[in-house]
């Protein structure tokens, strides 16, 4: 009980700190929210989206869950994107993975953490998908490494192939969706190079058939 008292203090210094800063600021924001940016990232408590991108309440909308995964029947992640593009009209959605992520991890190991290996299991699918690239691999760090780069590109396709983003293109809505990478060890993004902005820019991604 002790523990929740001093969070609503910190809450309530953090509320008056910030209005001192910004006069007005949480008046403005419970009129509307403007955000120009959906995340999708992992729920890991290391990596919350609105600080590390050092922006304020209002300026990200959030999805998070076990390893930033975009599965295509996946009600509460498309529920999410779809209020995101068709009603706040946000200009950017970024995937955002991280290294050393914990569920990245548990997929390259033996399953034994019950329920949440069934989500676990789309991210073995990547593994398995992209195996070749694994094999001269030499130490686990290489292989948790580039499965957590090859899962941010992976779910950026997904997210670029549901019918949300798809149609938001089909009718000339300016969204991109991009793929970040978060390092742990010292706070930095990094840009995996994978922007997606239109069904041309999607097909050049996408394997060949
Ligand atoms: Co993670």
């Amino acid at each position: 009980m002790s523990n929740l008292k001093e969070l609503i203090k910190q809450n309530h210094d953090w509320a008056r700190r910030l209005e001192s800063e910004n006069p007005g600021f949480f008046e403005r924001l419970a009129n509307q929210q403007q955000p120009e940016y959906l995340w999708i990232g992992c729920a890991d408590s290391r990596v919350p989206a609105t600080q590390i991108a050092d922006m304020l309440p209002g300026e990200i909308f959030v999805h998070r869950n076990i390893a930033n995964v975009v599965v295509h029947t996946d009600l509460n992640c498309l529920s999410v994107i779809q209020f995101a593009v068709e009603v706040l009209r946000v200009k950017h959605i970024i995937v955002c993975g991280h290294y050393d992520c914990g569920g990245v991890k548990a997929s390259l190991q033996a399953p034994s953490l019950g329920l949440i290996e069934n989500w676990l299991h789309h991210i073995r699918d990547i593994y398995q998908m992209h195996s070749a690239d694994f094999r001269d691999l030499q130490t686990e760090q290489e292989k948790v490494d580039l499965l957590c780069r090859l899962n941010v590109r992976e779910q950026v396709l997904h997210t670029c192939q549901t019918t949300i983003v798809q149609q938001a293109w089909q009718r000339g809505q300016s969204l991109a969706v991009h793929g970040l990478i978060y390092r742990i060890q010292d706070g930095l993004l990094e840009d995996l190079d994978l922007h997606v902005s239109n069904l041309e820019s999607l097909q050049q991604l996408l394997p060949n058939p």
